[in-house]
């Protein structure tokens, strides 16, 4: 593979925190054996405030007969108190967030001293609600600063919060908030993007009649928009009349290291979303210091992460990485599209942003665009921007590079997962030259290796999936409720490693490349969606009788979903039944399973043993229709030359419509 690579400018280095001679020994260091990882994690453990300091730091085996992951676990914390009361000693007027709303007239300003009061006082009014230390509450909320006031509100009383994305339907509220048994609900009566409002409150309500979910005794809801919505007399209340006459005092819980602090649910290969969960003290020594290794952190930077706080990025790199830091933390509630496609650029100038974080699929989504809008603005102020949720074609690299950033900012890829709690890889700034598309270099302390499919780890320049031998403070602990699908799906593939599900390919200057994923998880604009997942919405459909769902490359959602579907007899394939029937996989999951290509065939192309060959709708969905590999072992081999006149057919419809 031949690389372009981009040194960095004299200024850039000159001004970084950490040159390329320490980030070498100070990562063979961290590696050098698991005493010397322990001493590394020990000195940056000192960069958080502990009611009692840890004297163990790991405890750690990868053999699944006797199988533990713990750092820190004698240590005792709350990481409210290391995301707030620590800077006020200091800092207290400084602005922990910028909040920049849907519409360009309102923006509002929360500082670290306003944060810890308003969190406080929500702490206060959960514990009156009887919410006590191990509890769930669930979050859907829309991007406004109470959603952060929750989640560290969550933390200070040791409540274990898991927030669900706002986008996500009633439907996959109602499972997440069964499956954890959360006791307590805080929404918004709606949310607000690109002038549209979302029925969050009606969602609740819709979610909250599924059969399963009575352990929620009481909703809280933020007034968001203000139009009229249903409040039930016992169950629901306003946020505004419960915390107003708390106390701006909370005494924080006493959390151990190992204490879970939160629940996120991702897409797996089967049907069923885990429930990701977190625990207190290692995660926020990984969140706080990859942070400021990756982002060059400095005290003046107005820091922008795009992310939903419904998504891991939301959680790490949104909230608590740069509060422990200290850091000013943006957060914007609109599109980017509204009111024009402009809006980034002048958010960037309005606050003055220096690092910007956000996904391969926005920065395609404003390209796409054409220059004008961005350059309605200077963005003088940027100096660091950085990426995540999958691999970044070159084109959007230059892109970002030279238009968003005027050719002055390195791009940090950085690769990670809801499941490792922080970033893995990424190059971290100041220290290489850096290459479209690759996440480059291990962070501190991370062991990736380059195994094949028998299992035998790759040495040198490689292609194969990507595991860790290793393991780091922020890793998962396990699924909720499913240990033994954790050690299944993490621990069994590759004994003695975490394997990752991702494909990599490592160069001959041994930096990472990811390719993707090798699992049935597809990755969709950046987010995680499970192919069993989508397959079972769509069977879920009355005309339907069975589907097999796939990825194919879409210009901006870098993966896009295709569906083949059979359907009951006596159903006609029609545009009208297609679009019912995504309208329907749209309801159950969300609009971010939009099915991009509904193929309407007479058979799914099946091994003998009954298994879906998806690797031949693959190549069929991106257009393949030669080479498509063994197909012995099709149990009818008849299938596919139906199933490639369908496709093309529609092909041929759609180029026509464009
Ligand atoms: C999957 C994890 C981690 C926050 C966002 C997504 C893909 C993530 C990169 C990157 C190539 C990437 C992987 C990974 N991915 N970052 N920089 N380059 N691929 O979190 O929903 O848990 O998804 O996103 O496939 O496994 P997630």
């Amino acid at each position: 593979m031949t690389q372009k690579s981009f040194p960095l400018t004299a200024e850039f280095i000159a001004a970084a925190n950490t040159t390329a001679e320490q980030y070498a020994n100070n990562y063979q260091q961290s590696i050098a054996s698991s005493k010397a990882s322990d001493n590394f994690w020990a000195e940056r453990a000192e960069w958080i405030d502990w009611f009692k300091k840890p004297t163990k730091i790991s405890d750690v085996s990868y053999d699944l007969d006797d199988f533990r992951i713990k750092w820190f676990e004698d240590g005792e914390l709350n990481i409210s108190v290391n995301c707030l009361d620590r800077h006020l000693r200091n800092n207290p007027y400084k602005p922990a967030i910028i909040w920049e709303g849907d519409h360009p007239s309102q923006h509002k300003i929360v500082s670290f001293k306003e944060l810890h009061a308003e969190v406080c006082r929500l702490g206060n009014a959960m514990r009156k609600l009887g919410i006590k230390k191990g509890d769930r509450v669930t979050l859907y909320m829309p991007m406004i600063p109470e959603a952060m006031v929750a989640m560290l509100a969550c933390a200070r009383i040791g409540a274990v919060h898991s927030v669900v994305f706002g986008g996500f339907s009633a439907d996959s509220l109602g499972n997440r908030i069964i499956d954890s048994q959360s006791k307590l609900v805080i929404t918004a009566d709606e949310g607000l993007r690109g002038n549209k409002h979302t029925p969050l409150k009606v969602n609740v309500d819709r979610a909250l009649d599924m059969d399963g979910t009575q352990s929620v005794d009481k909703v809280i809801v933020v007034h968001r928009t203000g139009n009229s919505i249903p409040m039930s007399g016992r169950r629901d209340v306003w946020y505004h009349t419960l915390i107003g006459g708390e106390s701006e005092h909370c005494e924080p819980e006493v959390m151990n290291a190992e204490d879970p602090l939160f629940l996120l649910y991702t897409s797996g290969s089967t049907g069923k979303p885990k429930g990701v969960l977190h625990t207190t003290g290692g995660y926020i020594t990984y969140a706080l210091s990859t942070f400021r290794d990756v982002f060059d952190i400095k005290d003046d930077d107005v820091y922008w992460c795009t992310a939903d706080v419904g998504w891991i990025t939301g959680h790490t790199y949104s909230t608590y990485g740069p509060l422990a830091n200290g850091t000013t933390t943006v957060m914007f509630e609109g599109v980017p599209e509204y009111p024009t496609w402009a809006r980034v650029g002048h958010i960037i100038d309005k606050h003055k942003i220096s690092v910007l974080y956000t996904a391969p699929t926005a920065i395609r989504s404003m390209m796409k665009e054409g220059d004008t809008f961005v350059r309605e603005s200077d963005r003088s102020s940027l100096r660091l921007l950085g990426t995540v949720g999958e691999p970044i074609n070159p084109e959007a690299w230059d892109w970002y590079y030279h238009v968003v950033g005027g050719g002055r900012c390195p791009i940090v890829d950085t690769w990670w997962q809801t499941e490792t709690g922080g970033i893995l890889l990424a190059p971290i700034p100041g220290t290489v030259a850096l290459k479209p598309g690759a996440a480059m270099n291990p962070l501190y302390g991370i062991k990736p290796e380059v195994v094949d499919s028998d299992g035998e780890v790759l040495e040198g320049p490689a292609e194969g999936n990507l595991a860790i031998s290793n393991s780091w403070p922020g890793q998962m602990r396990t699924i909720y409720n499913d240990h033994q699908r954790f050690l299944q799906t993490y621990f069994t593939e590759y004994p003695g490693y975490y394997f990752t599900g991702d494909g990599a390919h490592r160069d001959e200057d041994g930096h990472y490349w990811i390719t993707g994923r090798v699992d049935d998880v597809l990755n969709v604009s950046g987010h995680r969606l499970g192919t069993a997942e989508v397959e079972s919405a769509v069977d879920a459909h009355p005309a339907t009788v069975e589907a097999a769902v796939v990825g194919m490359p879409h210009d901006i959602r870098g993966v896009g979903i295709a569906a083949f579907i059979i359907l009951r007899s006596g159903e006609v394939a029609n545009e009208y039944l297609k679009s019912e029937i995504n309208r329907h996989v749209r309801n159950e999951i969300g609009p971010i399973a939009n099915l991009n290509a509904i193929y309407i065939v007479d058979a799914l192309p099946k091994t003998r043993s009954g298994k879906i060959m998806r690797r031949i709708l693959r190549n069929l969905a991106a257009g393949q229709y030669v080479g498509l590999g063994d197909l012995s072992t099709l149990a009818d081999s008849s299938v596919i030359n139906q199933i490639i006149e369908v496709v093309k057919v529609e092909r041929e419809q759609n180029r026509n419509q464009c």
